[in-house]
């Protein structure tokens, strides 16, 4: 199973702040969509609330110690539970979708890295790890013009990995 890591970052790698996304940027919002439709996607419990409901037309998995159950989604007190759940069931691409303490934990074990990087820096409390060079190679790279929608310039960024992933058991 291929462990692929979605995310939008901002010049200094900021995530997100007062658990909500940086900025409104409808063209991510698009890519995010068509990419993960029909897939599993993984989150952290403050990403879940962030976003107030299951991704519809997707597996949602939720990481949690404090909530038990949540309607429509599979909840997962640990993250080797909640991959291997996701093995079992066949599934071929795994997307975390984050926050920024599940990348944190992930990051090591992941193949795939859909990065999208917003051209502008903004006030952030929540944080992408450095992508390093020797551990990720970039495959290609899709630069986005800021647009009369799109108040920022982007540009969409494909990684994989360039050394052995780790093994999810030792995450
Ligand atoms: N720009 C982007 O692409 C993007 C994507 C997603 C999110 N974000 C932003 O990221 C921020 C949220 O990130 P965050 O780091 O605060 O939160 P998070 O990663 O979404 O969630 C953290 C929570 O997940 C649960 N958790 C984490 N690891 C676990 C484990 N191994 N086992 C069981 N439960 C685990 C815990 O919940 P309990 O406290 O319930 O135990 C923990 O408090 C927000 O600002 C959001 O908007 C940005």
């Amino acid at each position: 199973m291929e462990i692929a890591i979605v995310v939008a970052a901002d010049e200094h790698n900021g995530i997100g702040f007062n658990n909500q996304l940086l900025c409104h940027l409808p063209n991510d919002l698009k890519f995010f969509k068509t990419l993960t439709t029909g897939g599993t996607v993984l989150m952290g419990r403050n990403t879940y609330e962030s976003i107030g409901k299951p991704l519809p037309n997707r597996v949602n998995y939720v990481l949690s110690n404090t909530l038990k159950e949540i309607a429509g989604c599979k909840v997962f007190s640990h993250m080797n539970d909640a991959i291997e759940d996701a093995r079992k069931n066949g599934v071929e691409q795994l997307f975390i979708i984050g926050g920024s303490n599940i990348y944190k934990q992930v990051f090591s074990a992941a193949d795939t890295l859909y990065f999208t990087r917003i051209h502008s820096a903004f006030q952030a409390d929540a944080f992408f790890p450095h992508i390093k060079k020797e551990e990720w190679q970039l495959v290609s790279s899709n630069p986005q013009p800021a647009d009369e929608k799109n108040a920022f310039a982007h540009t969409f960024e494909l990684y994989h990995r360039v050394d052995s992933p780790a093994h999810s058991d030792q995450i």
